[in-house]
């Protein structure tokens, strides 16, 4: 059972394979949070201690006793109101306008299987792997009560949590905030390691000493964003990729979050994650409910790098869906960085032609194919093929390349308009605006509020219409601007603090309908390259477009920070034309292709203009990808080195029976006279040998690993080595 719940001592505890989360009903009613780590088999009430500490306060059912207070111990679900000054998960003004709940137990239940949540993205399983445990609480004044749910994935190392807050009072409520997860630490020095970027540079690993205050990153945007991912990671100061504890908090929802860190004056930690309440308010009337989003947290005792194996893992079994959740998806040529807005159906075709006869699997036929789009100005919401760009229908373009052998792929933008269209110009209050004020431009586009379900159904419909007009197995959606002047013209004015949340779900609901009625479409996610790389993504689209950088040597530490969070079968990932569209940087064809491999592979220029020398390598990469696509995408994932901080890149693919393995390494820098830097293998087998593809050498597991591998010095920048190991 993962989980037990015990009823003398009001224990909870939930069990993985290598962990223990426990959590106590104390006298009071209050849910107390004990531990969360590896497995110790008993009661952990003895880590909290009580002594009558100055301005923090007690309970009124405390009475006399000074000694127990919320400020001090360690809560399971911290909510504003009652004592605990630290930065609270539930925050709720109460109709008399009083910010304080005194929320206490009512009960549990637990259930075989995970649960879902109806209308967002959430990890599934059957009872084979996963229970559910809801602990029922309420405030005996308002008639507020939440839920707390948590989904218990013992293979994985996983506890997802969500919570539903329902009003069964008379009067209505504001929920200020509502955060989906938190973990109160009562001791430990603690790194936290989060994701930063900017468009085209995104998830940038930062590791800093968690120190007392309270630490924050988010995004404000609409979407997760760029600049953070709704990713965080707690490590034990001494923890690295192979050694150590470490705690993974993933939020798995696409807009706007906040993820927060504190040492408090005790010197516990508090780390927690939820919708970003900025901005935020949602009213919650007599008999409704509200679902704050999920939260998969996961813990490794073995470093950071189990961590990340055990979201891969998580992510693409019991996230991810539909046909291509599991099997090879087709090796792609996108025309975007080839012919940018200027082609025509004829080059389309011959973009196609060239990459059909060297391996290519299917054409993605990007931006600029509707309405009036020639240039970003113009064009969005009007989804209807611009036959004279393309010579033809939409379907002759797609028979024609389905002549060739070739799948067939759309790029979309639904949530977005031009004022310069049709559909503006007919439904101008569709677009986010704020009455009276000019709206800020990003991409010289607007928002449509997708908040509204009419504005999603008249988009679905224009967009469907498309899908059913030719064979288009694959649909790249994009989304190319933040979210700014939130206001929906059909929402009252106190409801607008609702927008937001009410927009992502809009969103997902389309991508349900998609998933629902086009269960054989391949939907890659994309918002400016990696601008939306989230879980809640993953859960309607099974890869997202990594970022819009393709040059390989930025790509490494763009796909590196990825990796923590986030499988390698969801990193769209292309070759692109050298010298580099974004940074310059001319790269070797091979590097770049060794790189756009550690993802869902496939080609980003024009395939005509390559030597012939040069078109044999691509025809060569396309048949190692196939050849190597299981133990890259099925395999599990190891990071050698860290190429933020060193000159050699390293990663390493090994098949779970550990009988086949890739080691892929990249130089990026050279010198004269070079020290030879040596990589170590990880996560084979130490008493088994592996021969060497290329050379035929056989190695023990154990040398590969504890010994490492030279690579090979020669000269020449951003130099790619390969390894393929077999058991022998
Ligand atoms: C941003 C995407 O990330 C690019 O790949 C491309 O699709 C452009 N948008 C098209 O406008």
């Amino acid at each position: 059972m993962a989980v037990q719940y015990e009823k003398l001592s009001g224990l909870f505890t939930l069990e993985t394979e290598n962990s223990m989360y426990q959590m106590k009903v104390d006298a009071y009613g209050f849910l107390l949070h004990l531990y969360y780590g590896k497995k110790t088999a008993g009661s952990m009430e003895y880590l909290l201690t009580y002594y009558d500490r100055g301005f923090s306060g007690n309970p009124y059912d405390a009475d006399r006793d000074r000694t127990y207070s919320m400020d001090a111990l360690p809560q399971e679900y911290p909510i504003w109101g009652n004592g605990d000054y630290r930065s609270p998960c539930l925050e709720v003004r109460m109709a008399d306008g009083s910010f304080g709940s005194d929320l206490r137990y009512q009960g549990y239940e637990i259930e075989d299987g995970k649960y879902g949540i109806a209308g967002l993205p959430a990890v599934y399983g059957d009872s084979s792997i996963a229970q559910t445990l809801k602990i029922f609480m309420a405030d005996e004044k308002s008639g507020l009560e939440i839920v707390l749910y948590y989904g218990v994935i013992p293979e994985y190392d996983v506890i997802t949590r969500t919570v539903k807050v329902e009003n069964r009072g008379r009067e209505t409520v504001q929920l200020e905030k509502v955060y989906s997860a938190c973990l109160d630490f009562l001791s430990g020095e603690y790194d936290w390691i989060s994701f930063y970027g900017r468009h085209a540079m995104e998830r940038t690993v930062q590791r800093t000493p968690v120190v007392h205050g309270l630490q924050v990153i988010g995004s404000r945007r609409g979407t997760s964003s760029h600049q953070y991912n709704p990713f965080l990671i707690l490590a034990a100061h001494e923890a690295t990729e192979d050694y150590g504890d470490c705690y993974g908090l993933s939020l798995i929802y696409s807009g706007s979050f906040k993820g927060e860190v504190e040492k408090d004056q005790y010197n516990q930690t508090r780390i927690s994650i939820g919708i970003q309440d900025e901005q935020f308010c949602y009213e919650l009337k007599p008999g409704e409910v509200f679902y704050a989003p999920e939260a998969a947290m996961a813990f490794s005792g073995q470093g950071l790098g189990n961590l990340s194996r055990h979201y891969h893992k998580l992510y693409r079994h019991h996230l991810c869906r539909g046909k291509y959740k599991s099997v090879p998806r087709p090796v792609l040529i996108n025309n975007w960085e080839a012919t940018y807005f200027d082609f025509t159906g004829d080059k389309i075709y011959e973009i196609a032609r060239q990459a059909k006869e060297l391996g290519v699997e299917m054409l993605v036929l990007d931006d600029g194919w509707f309405g009036k789009r020639d240039t970003d100005y113009s064009g969005l919401g009007d989804w209807k093929t611009n036959e004279r760009k393309l010579g033809g229908t939409l379907k002759d373009l797609v028979n024609r390349i389905n002549g060739l052998g070739m799948k067939f792929g759309l790029w979309v933008e639904p949530e977005m308009v031009s004022e310069d269209s049709e559909l503006y110009r007919e439904h101008p209050d569709w677009a986010f605006a704020i009455p009276g004020r000019k709206p800020v431009r990003g991409r010289s586009q607007l928002v449509l509020d997708f908040s509204r379900p009419e504005v999603v159904d008249g988009i679905y419909k224009q967009i469907s219409m498309v899908l059913d007009s030719a064979n288009i197995e694959y649909m790249k959606w994009d989304m190319n601007r933040s979210i700014s002047d939130v206001y929906s013209a059909v929402m009252a004015a106190d409801r607008q603090g609702e927008v937001l949340y009410r927009y992502v779900l809009g969103l997902y609901d389309f991508l349900e309908r998609l998933h629902v009625n086009y269960p054989d479409l391949l939907v890659e996610g994309c918002s400016g390259g990696g601008g939306r790389f989230d879980a809640g993504m993953l859960y309607y689209c099974p890869q997202i477009w990594c970022s819009d950088n393709t040059d390989a040597i930025d790509r490494i530490s763009i796909q590196y920070g990825t990796s923590f969070g986030y499988p390698v079968s969801a990193v769209g990932s292309h070759v692109s034309v050298a010298p580099n569209h974004q940074n310059g940087r001319v790269t070797p064809i091979d590097t770049r292709a060794a790189v756009a491999m550690a993802g869902s592979f496939g080609y980003e220029l024009d395939l005509c203009r390559l030597t012939e020398e040069e078109k044999q390598q691509v025809k060569r990469q396309i048949e190692e990808y196939h050849k190597y696509w299981d133990v890259i995408h099925n395999g599990d994932y190891y990071r050698l080195t860290n190429p933020m901080e060193q000159d050699v890149a390293a990663w390493q693919f090994v098949r779970e029976d550990k009988r086949e393995s890739l080691i892929q390494v990249v130089m990026q820098n050279t010198h004269g006279n070079p020290v030879v830097p040596y990589v170590k293998a990880a996560g084979l087998d130490p008493e088994k040998r592996y021969r060497e593809e290329d050379t035929g050498v056989v190695y023990t597991g154990a040398a590969l690993m504890y010994g490492g591998i030279p690579v090979p010095q020669r000269a020449g920048e951003y130099l790619a080595y390969r390894m393929y190991l077999v058991q022998v």
